[in-house]
């Protein structure tokens, strides 16, 4: 025989073989595919999706392309593709009979053709389960502000050989469409078993209920795609967004040498990359009494929700070191979590199922899950731990699972037909930023919407136009109840969803002009790059702040879009946010909060009545908060570049805001490689390394921050050139003082006597950390956040006697320096590819101009 043939008869039979495993272990392959494509194609993540025509059982489809590309589409494959049906359309899929499988759907809302996104209302069934009913996935994106949606099901197994997926337009709506543009079809394992229910000692049999996944996160961890999970391809998001109530915790990371070490557990449970990383509350004891670690989900009400949770300890080693009470809605679903008693050891993972119902409320559509460290049997240290969250919505018996489409607030709506006015196709920054961009939120609800619509109590009538009657509220404003508000997080959390985005109000002129009393320069409260800021007062009462483009400013058009558009992303309690624009002629203003303290360094450098400590403290970490937001809260990392006293404002309740990000720069995605000529910043705050290096990270932030810390102890400005030459950098004179001991004389004499001397101690440390020399010896604003929040209870702490950290008495935190990294140091951005923008963007940010600012 010719030894071709040999081989020939060899590959045959081995491919045989195989085929015969693979029929035996019953497994069918998964199916992952971009519909309405011809030919398949390779995601960003190196996924392949094949294309669907073979499994359509329909004659009737429309195979089309997206004619705009959202740029915070992570991947054009499978979105940019799609297949409009005008009437019912149903795919077949081959399937094992007594296997579960994940179906998951991809919808991008977009114009395809002559297709409108809002004229696409449809139901998806299948096998007779109803999974969505008179969907529509331009209103729910647009409620989510999310460009794309995915949604996850898992279905019990179907007793049939094939899966039909049926997509029925709706008969309620003249010229509905149904469109799909992903569909994956992936057998799983039994994930699901009995579930403990929450509040009663019963069980639920889960394992035969079709479940719709609401969450997965990575708690303490960062976005993991689906081809970094197991065969499941999951995708897994970072936690901090949902992360809300006094204090975030902190992040840990399992060290080198401690190897996750499974045992009994599936590796598919979850990645190693969840159970290698956790949050936990933090070391002291004053401090995690105090507070309940929590996380708030948006959810439907009326359902039951599976709640899995995943512990891993990489730190303790024995029974009954950690011991914890888990909360679901209020009630206890573990009273005594033992992470190290259930599994026996150090790096072992394990998971717990809990199942709740919740009300059909008063439109209360959250779910919130809290930890806190129990004393009931005396463990050694109090504290709380978890590594992964999943929420899955349960089928009820009739397997149904759809709810109804969400209520985009009438603001989003009118902040969307803003947006559509600029709207313009750019090329795709966001592929670059791939990780980065992909931890926004996208399964049904995730995305936690962040601002609501205020209803004023009484119009005044006639005095104001259309367009009067919302304004965005932040963080702890109470919202109204109503289902019909997407109201988002409503408590006092300042985490928002990556994937919110902002929201921004038209001003026509004469709106701008009666607010300003036809730009009165009575009313000029400061002057910067851009031009005149005035106070203003709208809508009958409300104050804001107005900035009014320079007729002769170097800022056009373009940029001044740019900017509306990055500004209007942000929103967060401690950062002053835009509510509007007007664009009419020649006149460019913008409209911000109206922050009726001013800011910090008067308050620091000018005031009659100085700030006491704590209120010195408490502005610090306000400011911190926003700052850690700018860095890792958003869609992008964003660098503020800009970080003073002057940019640090007070509102009427003492919260502060940062301000001035226009001057900010996303993070390493802009403009690769190029290196600016030209420093920006303010003398005194600037980051010594930037400006040699001229690379901007945020740990140039960092810096400038250490030295507002220091000018809020210190009382001085950050720059004196009166002073003898040693003496006129804070910065340097303060790191001098440290050192040789002799700070005490340089704190302002207003406070001096209030300072607790071990709160100083925390304060100045961080403050010095801030000021390394190097960036990455400088903490991270999460770690500074923590540092703080750290000093002002040792401040508050009433008995003056010191707590010296529970388990490391070397220092509150790190707790391990290998494992005890912020997750922002783990690699989301190499921090050596950012570089300076170049010039022709760095133009677009306002105060740069003039580097003296206001
Ligand atoms: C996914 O896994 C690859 C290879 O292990 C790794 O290089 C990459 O950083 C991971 N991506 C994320 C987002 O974790
Ligand atoms: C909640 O569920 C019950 C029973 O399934 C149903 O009668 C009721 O209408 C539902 N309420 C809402 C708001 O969907
Ligand atoms: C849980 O308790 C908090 C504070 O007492 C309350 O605001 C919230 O409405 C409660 N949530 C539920 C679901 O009962
Ligand atoms: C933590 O949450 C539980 C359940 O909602 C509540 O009873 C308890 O008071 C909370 N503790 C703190 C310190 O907020
Ligand atoms: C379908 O959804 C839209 C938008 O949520 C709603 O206005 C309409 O009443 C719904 N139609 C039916 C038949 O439920």
């Amino acid at each position: 025989m010719h030894p071709n043939t040999l081989i020939f008869l060899f590959v045959v039979f081995i491919s045989f073989i195989l085929n015969a495993f693979h029929a035996w272990s019953g497994e069918s392959p998964p199916l992952v595919l971009s519909i309405g494509s011809d030919n398949g194609g390779t995601d960003i993540y190196g996924r392949k999706w094949g294309p669907d025509s073979k499994y359509l059982d329909a004659k009737n489809s429309i195979a089309t392309k997206a004619s705009f590309q959202d740029p915070s589409l992570i991947s054009d494959i499978p979105y940019m593709t799609t297949r409009i049906f005008t009437s019912e359309a149903s795919y077949k899929f081959p399937v094992k009979s007594d296997k579960r499988y994940w179906l998951r759907l991809h919808f991008y809302p977009s114009a395809y053709n002559n297709f409108n996104p809002e004229d696409s209302y449809f139901s998806v069934v299948a096998n007779g389960l109803m999974l969505l009913t008179n969907f529509s996935a331009s209103i729910t994106c647009q409620a989510l502000s999310q460009a794309y949606l995915i949604r996850e099901y898992s279905l019990a197994p179907l007793n049939s050989e094939t899966l039909a997926v049926t997509l029925k337009p709706s008969d309620k709506h003249a010229g509905a469409f149904a469109f799909v543009n992903g569909i994956e079809v992936i057998p799983m394992p039994d994930l699901f078993d009995s579930a403990t229910m929450v509040g009663s000692s019963d069980q639920l049999d889960v394992k035969s209920l079709n479940t719709q996944t609401m969450y997965r996160l990575n708690v303490g961890g960062q976005y993991i795609p689906p081809s970094n999970d197991s065969s499941l391809t999951r995708t897994w998001y970072d936690d901090l967004p949902y992360v809300t109530g006094a204090s975030l915790g902190i992040t840990n990371h399992v060290s080198k040498n401690v190897k996750i070490d499974y045992q009994d557990l599936p590796e598919y449970v979850a990645p190693a990359d969840v159970y290698g990383s956790s949050r936990s509350m933090g070391v002291t004891k004053s401090i995690t009494q105090g507070f309940n670690l929590t996380w708030e989900f948006q959810i439907d009400s009326n359902f039951t929700y599976l709640v899995r949770l995943h512990f891993c300890d990489f730190y303790y080693t024995k029974p009954n070191q950690l011991v914890f009470s888990i909360f679901i809605n209020n009630q206890t679903a573990e009273p005594t979590a033992d992470v190290i008693g259930w599994t026996g050891g150090k790096g072992v993972p394990t998971f717990k199922d809990y199942v709740t119902y919740v009300k059909d409320g008063s439109g209360d559509q959250k779910l919130l899950l809290a930890l806190h460290p129990s004393d009931a049997t005396k463990p050694e240290f109090l504290d709380a731990l978890l590594n992964g969250v999943e929420i899955f919505k349960l089928g009820d018996t009739t397997g149904y699972l759809a709810g109804s489409n969400p209520q985009p607030s009438p603001m989003l709506i009118k902040a969307e037909e803003a947006a559509k006015s600029f709207e313009k196709p750019k090329d795709n920054k966001a592929k670059v930023i791939g990780g980065a961009a992909g931890g926004a939120a996208a399964f049904g609800i995730v995305a936690a919407i962040c601002a609501a619509v205020y209803q004023r109590k009484k119009r005044i009538p006639g005095t104001e136009s259309q367009t009067s009657s919302w304004l965005p509220i932040y963080g702890n404003s109470h919202t109204t109840g109503s289902k019909s508000t997407i109201s988002g997080k409503s408590t006092a959390s300042s985490h928002l969803s990556a994937a919110a985005q902002g929201l921004c109000r038209h001003f026509s002129l004469a709106e701008i002009k009666q607010a300003t009393r036809s730009f009165d320069e009575s009313n000029v409260i400061g002057v910067g790059g851009f031009g005149k800021v005035y106070k203003g007062v709208i809508d009958g009462g409300t104050k804001v702040a107005i900035k009014r483009s320079n007729p002769s400013s170097e800022q056009g058009v373009n940029e001044f879009q740019t900017e509306i558009e990055m500004l209007s992303k942000l929103r967060h309690k401690h950062l002053v946010s835009l509510i509007g624009f007007c664009e009419e002629g020649n006149e460019m203003c913008l409209v911000y909060d109206y922050m009726a303290r001013g800011t910090l360094r008067e308050h620091i450098l000018k005031c009659k009545q100085p700030l006491s400590w704590k209120q010195r403290l408490e502005i610090c970490i306000g400011a911190a908060r926003g700052l850690h937001y700018l860095h890792t809260g958003a869609r992008y990392t964003i660098i503020h570049r800009d970080v003073k006293t002057t940019n640090i404002l007070v509102d009427e309740n003492w919260v502060a805001k940062v301000s001035d990000f226009g001057l900010s720069k996303t993070g390493p995605n802009m403009n690769n490689g190029h290196v600016s000529t030209v420093v920006k910043g303010s003398f005194g705050y600037l980051d010594p390394e930037y400006f040699r290096r001229q690379q901007l990270t945020e740990k140039s932030d960092i810096y400038s921050f250490g030295v507002v810390l220091f000018e809020v102890l210190c009382a001085r400005p950050a720059l004196n050139p009166s002073l003898s030459k040693e003496q006129v950098s804070l910065a340097d004179w303060a790191l001098h003082c440290k050192r040789k001991g002799t700070l005490d004389d340089m704190i302002d004499p207003h406070i001096k006597g209030e300072i607790k001397p071990e709160c100083l101690k925390k304060f100045a440390d961080t403050a010095e950390k801030c000021l390394a020399d190097a960036g990455f010896e400088r903490p991270s604003m999460g770690d500074v956040l923590w540092k703080l929040e750290f000093a002002l209870q040792l401040q508050e702490n009433k008995d003056g006697s010191t707590h010296p950290s529970e388990r490391d008495t070397a220092d509150d935190m790190p707790r391990n320096p290998d494992m005890a990294m912020h997750y922002s140091n783990l690699g989301i951005e190499s921090e050596h590819e950012v570089s300076d923008a170049s010039t022709d963007t760095s133009a677009i940010f306002s105060q740069i101009v003039n580097p003296k600012g206001r």
